[in-house]
């Protein structure tokens, strides 16, 4: 069975693995952006002084060394925010904190987030770590609620209404939810609420929330109304998955020793173009548009599309109001330089810790435990994903019947429209589906719209309770589908 399932995995690996390169660079029409270079220029400088203070939040959701490129992402995020101005003082980072002194990890101490760069876990705030990293301390330090903070450093957003906030989250998500490192995960509506709760508390001037998640498009389509002065790019739109990239067997590929990805593609693309531009002449809509092309990938399937949201208006600023700028890069403008090396191969959010478990059984030598275990790991995380995609399914034969059941399931409302209508019901169902077939996981986020649109087909918690008692009448005893942890909702 684990000999089959590794075997199937490899044939599937493969396949992720043959695609197509492109090594062209990306170049943008930037001659009209250098005619006006000169007096975006002036107009920067005349108004540094109404920017107020910067503040930042960075947040990896998840844990484990497969998820090494979240963790990487946000390091990075804080090099560049440190760079360009930012005091330590301003920068919130959750991070769980498990991979730079991974045993897993080749070298110690150390993150990296591209292949050839630079140490970027060096100097990083700890101020949410582990099991700090929740749902509620991120709300209390955007909220720069000292007293709701459990643990951590206590560091929250203690901003005022000339300030200007950078919000960067880089994990897993699913329909209407991002991942974190604890439970519960983080849904759409709740975060939604806690942005109208600062607006309204008018401790800031304007907000830019950069997403990177799988679906990440649904957190914020339908939900994030105009008018409160902020505005959200996400790495996809909200029915398709975001991807990892500088993983193993891509090109370019991490170092070999290294047996998980090292960056996630939109994420890398907004920092690789902040990493070298003089921020003072890019704005925020110059920066989506690059990234957007950079990770559609040429229109291939390994790409997404880049969605910006809420108002629009505010991608005329220019990003040094939110970055900052790092001097080194005075004289390199957005207008001269602007061409980007797309990335060729990139892996599904979802895939990514399957590669990681794949690389590691292929590269170990034979009949040691090394390999064993990497043999069991990927066993077991596909043993997962099937229980809970087989689950989902019979769930709803068993309610809608067998013909239009999947069809239920499936059904992607129409673009603007939220997932779903009432966000309790959601968690009510997403906690009895979990109490019978064990925990969603990562991996499992990614069926939030059928759940969503079982609440919305008006089912009932008795109902879904009978009915996932009898698709499930055991699971998987793997960490994966353990509630160890909690409910995911
Ligand atoms: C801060 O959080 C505490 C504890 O959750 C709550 O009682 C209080 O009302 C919050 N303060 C504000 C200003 O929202
Ligand atoms: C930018 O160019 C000017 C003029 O050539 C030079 O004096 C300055 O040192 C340069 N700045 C940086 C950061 O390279």
């Amino acid at each position: 069975m684990i000999r089959y399932a590794a075997g199937t995995f490899f044939f599937l690996a493969l396949s992720i693995l043959t695609v197509a390169n492109g090594r062209d660079l990306i170049k943008l029409p930037s001659e009209a952006r250098r005619f006006f270079a000169g007096s975006e220029e002036a107009n920067d400088e005349a108004g540094d002084d109404s920017v107020g203070t910067r503040w930042a939040v960075l947040l990896a959701g998840s844990s484990g060394y497969w998820n090494y490129r979240h963790q990487a992402d946000v390091c990075h995020a804080y090099q560049i925010l440190k760079r360009g101005g930012l005091r330590d003082e301003n920068i919130v980072v959750f991070m769980y904190d498990d991979i730079a002194n991974n045993e897993e990890n080749p070298r110690p101490g150390v993150i990296i987030n591209s292949p050839h760069g630079e140490d970027v876990y060096k100097g990083v705030p700890k101020d949410y770590v582990g099991d700090d990293v929740t749902v509620d301390n991120f709300f209390a330090v955007l909220l720069g609620n000292k007293t709701a903070v459990k643990g951590g450093s206590g560091k929250v957003v203690d901003s005022g209404p000339n300030d200007h906030i950078f919000v960067y989250y880089s994990d897993h998500g699913g329909p209407g939810v991002l991942g974190m490192p604890t439970s519960p995960y983080l849904y759409a509506n709740d975060l939604i609420d806690v942005l109208k709760t600062k607006h309204a508390s008018g401790t800031y001037k304007s907000l830019v929330f950069y997403l990177e998640a799988c679906e990440s498009g649904s957190i914020f389509e339908g939900l994030l109304p105009e008018g409160l002065n902020i505005y959200a790019t996400t790495a996809s739109n909200a029915e398709e998955s975001s991807w990892g990239t500088y993983c193993p067997g891509d090109n370019p590929s991490p170092p070999p020793e290294y047996e998980t990805c090292l960056g996630d593609l939109y994420s890398v693309a907004w920092m690789e173009d902040s990493d070298v531009h003089n921020l003072r002449t890019e704005t925020l809509r110059q920066q989506y548009q690059l990234v957007k092309q950079r990770t559609a990938n040429q229109n291939s399937y390994y790409g997404s599309h880049v969605m910006q949201f809420g108002d629009l208006k505010l991608s005329v600023d220019n990003l040094f109001m939110y970055m900052g700028t790092n001097p080194a890069n005075d004289n390199f403008t957005y207008a001269v330089s602007n061409s980007l090396r797309p990335s060729s191969k990139t892996v599904n959010q979802r895939d990514a810790d399957l590669i990681h478990f794949w690389d590691k059984f292929r590269k170990a030598p034979q009949g040691s435990t090394r390999k064993y275990e990497a043999q069991k790991d990927l066993a077991e995380a596909m043993a997962h994903r099937t229980h809970i995609d087989n689950s989902i399914k019979l769930i709803g034969k068993l309610l809608f019947g067998f013909q239009k059941g999947p069809q239920v399931l499936k059904t992607v409302r129409p673009a603007g429209k939220p997932l779903v209508d009432d966000w309790t019901c959601l968690k009510s169902l997403v906690r009895t589906f979990e109490t019978h077939c064990g925990s969603l996981s990562q991996y499992g986020m990614k069926h939030m719209r059928s759940i969503a649109n079982i609440c919305n087909a008006g089912v009932s918690i008795e109902q879904m309770a009978e009915v996932s008692a009898q698709a499930c009448t055991s699971f998987p005893s793997s960490s994966w589908s353990s509630l160890h942890r909690g409910f995911s909702a």
